[in-house]
């Protein structure tokens, strides 16, 4: 690559040729054979966008709310992990960039900056905790209050990882995270996750098998509802019927998500999935989705299916990597550009404007061929 990024793909060129193989590669990884990692990107191009226009598109507003908080565009970031790998700061650059462009940002729960340095970071930010439910309850509980003291404005808790899922480059490298970093939320030498020998294994697969609750069921989202009053988000729903129950249970969300492609491989890319989860939830709660977006356009077809905003995991990263702060403003800022244009370009002055009339599957327009 010469000279500034202008894609996400230049993005993560640069990431590939500066960082080692190991980070880069579980930053990169999904499950198993990928599939569902390529599905997830590929999976956007079977919409197709059918604009309006003629529609006067010389003032735009690009606001909407997520969980009742306004925020300056549909796209947010999602939890990854261990984010100073990638950048010393880390997640208090991911902090910073986030609420310098009016957004918000899911704090990993195996961050390597603590609930409250982020919070430090960028006060009067957008903040919500991902949470993973440990197998010791009281940690977990002790996550969600320390959000709730630093100000954080809600809880996704993750639904789909009893199990991490089989990273194969990672069990190669024998992942482990680099021995000068900690997961900073956890003070007990157990919950993290340095300096410790894990056979032959991905590092972090083992000690998800031993500290994460692979029991975790419905009656632990029962139990979070009664632990908090901070809007609830189930992050990793796939099913129209695993919706329904989470809502049943008072979730305020539903994420649509496959994790980014990294537990379970062969399952569809979200955007195939959207439709049917939006369909199922009524309108009760709101629904995002993650997984594959890459562009602007890819944002305004998940709105068009029903999300009310869309997360990114991995340009976040490449962003950080190429430069902290200010790198992962300019990810956003592409993505805030590159999303205003496909508005401008379907007719939409506004993101209530964007509907389900502007997109179609593919192989629907073949059928009636
Ligand atoms: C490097 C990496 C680390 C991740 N760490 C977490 C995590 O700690 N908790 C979680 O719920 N999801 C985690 N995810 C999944 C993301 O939250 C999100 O679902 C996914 O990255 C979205 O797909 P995308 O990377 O294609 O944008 C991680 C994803 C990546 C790529």
């Amino acid at each position: 690559m010469s000279g500034k990024p202008v894609c996400v793909a230049d993005f993560e060129h640069y990431a590939k040729t500066f960082l080692p193989k190991s980070v880069y590669d579980y930053y990169r990884s999904g499950a198993d054979d990928q599939e569902t990692l390529a599905d997830n990107v590929a999976a956007f191009s079977r919409w197709k966008l059918y604009p309006r226009v003629l529609r006067d598109v010389s003032v735009m507003d690009l606001s909407t709310s997520v969980l009742g908080q306004k925020i300056s565009m549909p796209v947010c970031v999602a939890a990854t992990a261990m984010q100073r790998m990638a950048h010393p700061d880390g997640e208090t650059a991911t902090a910073k960039a986030c609420h310098a462009m009016g957004t918000g940002m899911m704090l990993s729960s195996w961050a390597t900056s603590s609930i409250e340095e982020v919070a430090e970071a960028a006060p009067g930010g957008l903040r919500w905790l991902q949470l993973y439910v440990y197998k010791d309850r009281e940690v977990t509980k002790s996550l969600v209050k320390r959000a709730e003291r630093a100000g954080y404005k809600g809880i996704f808790v993750t639904v789909d990882t009893p199990f991490l899922g089989r990273r194969i480059d990672d069990v190669r490298n024998k992942f482990q995270l680099p021995p000068h970093l900690r997961l900073k939320n956890f003070s007990s030498n157990n919950l993290d996750f340095s300096g410790r020998d894990f056979g032959e294994d991905s590092g972090l697969a083992v000690y998800v098998a031993n500290a994460i609750d692979a029991s975790v069921n419905w009656e632990d989202i029962k139990w979070l509802r009664g632990l908090t009053s901070l809007p609830i988000v189930a992050k990793g729903i796939l099913r129209a019927d695993d919706a329904k129950e989470a809502v049943k249970l008072g979730v305020d969300g539903i994420l649509v998500s496959n994790h980014g492609a990294r537990q379970l491989d062969g399952v569809p890319a979200t955007i195939d999935i959207l439709p049917e989860i939006v369909e199922a939830v009524e309108g009760k709660v709101e629904v995002f989705l993650d997984g594959g977006i890459r562009k602007g356009t890819d944002i305004l077809k998940a709105l068009a299916l029903g999300a009310k905003a869309v997360f990114i995991g991995r340009p976040l990263i490449w962003g950080l990597v190429y430069q902290g702060e200010e790198g992962a403003k300019e990810v956003l800022q592409m993505l805030k550009e590159e999303f205003r244009l496909a508005m401008a370009l379907t007719g939409c002055r506004t993101v209530k404007e964007i509907g389900r009339t502007l997109i179609r599957r593919h192989e629907v327009l073949l059928s009636k061929i």
